[in-house]
């Protein structure tokens, strides 16, 4: 065989859906009177809050005679309850159906639930191989004592896997060839406990800010990858003095689509340490608000860049990689725990 035929046959499917937590939606979007529903690992499902904030997630088919239980079949949610929209059947957020227009329902009639967790408003669920528990925690990220200003949300979808797209966070050499950033660095090895991995890097970029003028950056970031569907950096702006939070949050949809996810929040400036463009004449509590936007769509113009290699590349199990491109393998060697069952395609072909 050519040995291009051989590589070619080295490249293999990675399983499309990685145990792990993956988000569903904020908090706050799920407290309406419509239940939300999505297609979410490769099933739909539905989720609500009750009166006091409760979050349930659940697989959307009724155990009574399968209806779907989404929005658009007719479910509602009333009182903190869903209602089922083929026979009123009512479910409370522990999944249970405690009534129907005519009979009391029999204690079986129970909902398939997701585990989920609230990490700083943001809503997560388990997906555990064969439906088992959850084998680790996300940690809480520091509380919002106020001085953070609200989450701004942005998503892109498109063909791709979790697993590619974390890998970002090692592949320091594409920070300069495609995003244009100057004074790349490895701040620290990457380091691997359990499921979470840190990378430490810096860099330097210049944006154009409408309005504002040009905008030069100096950046120090900590990167933690806790499972394939969540990524949670700390950036240290150094110039200013500007510190962001940013998570990037990969949710697989059907097998072949992904959601990526980019929330931000910006922590408020009170003492700039230089003047920043058009921003001195801001009250400072708008500050922070008009930061963040300038952080969501600087995340969200480089994830597009991303994307138009995301969508269309293989998965190589075995890459030919330089020096430079830091420390990819050990990842895919971190990457293998999200993996538990036999023939998820994490060795190279032989
Ligand atoms: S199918 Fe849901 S109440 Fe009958
Ligand atoms: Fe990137």
């Amino acid at each position: 065989m050519p040995s291009d035929m051989a590589e070619v046959a080295n490249i293999c499917s990675l399983s499309p859906f990685p145990e792990g937590w993956y988000f569903i939606g904020t908090h706050r979007n799920l407290q309406k009177s419509e239940p939300y529903s999505a297609m979410w690992m490769g099933q739909k499902i539905v989720a609500w809050c009750n009166d006091h904030g409760d979050v349930c997630v659940a697989e959307a088919v009724c155990p009574h005679l399968g209806s779907d239980l989404s929005a658009d079949a007719g479910a509602r949610v009333v009182a903190g309850q869903l209602v089922c929209p083929f026979h009123g059947f009512e479910f409370d957020v522990t999944g249970q159906c405690v009534a129907t227009p005519s009979d009391d329902p029999a204690r079986s009639t129970k909902l398939r639930l997701f585990e989920t967790r609230n990490i700083g408003g943001l809503i997560f669920a388990w997906w555990g191989f064969g439906g088992r528990e959850p084998q680790w925690q996300l940690p809480h990220v520091p509380p919002n004592d106020g001085d953070w200003s609200d989450l701004a949300l942005r998503t892109v979808r498109f063909p791709g896997h979790p697993q590619e797209t974390s890998e970002n966070s090692v592949d320091i050499a594409h920070l300069s060839y495609i995003h244009g950033y100057d004074n790349v660095t490895s701040d620290a090895p990457v380091s691997i406990e359990g499921p979470c991995l840190e990378s430490r890097f810096g860099f330097a970029t210049t944006r154009k800010i409408a309005k504002i003028g040009k905008l030069t950056l100096e950046v120090s970031a900590v990167a933690r990858v806790i499972g394939l569907g969540y990524s949670y950096v700390e950036f240290r702006e150094r110039s200013i003095g500007m510190d962001a939070r940013l998570w990037v949050l990969a949710t697989p949809i059907d097998g072949t689509l992904i959601d990526l996810t980019i929330v931000s929040s910006v922590r408020e400036l009170r003492e700039p340490k230089r003047p920043i463009a058009g921003l001195k004449f801001l009250p400072r509590q708008l500050r922070a608000p008009i930061l963040n936007k300038f952080v969501a769509d600087f995340q969200i113009r480089d994830v597009k860049q991303d994307v138009v290699i995301w969508s269309r590349k293989h998965y190589v199990p075995r890459p030919r990689l330089v020096r430079s491109d830091g420390e990819v393998m050990k990842y895919r060697a971190y990457c293998a725990q999200f993996y538990p069952e036999p023939g998820q395609c994490q060795s190279p072909a032989r």
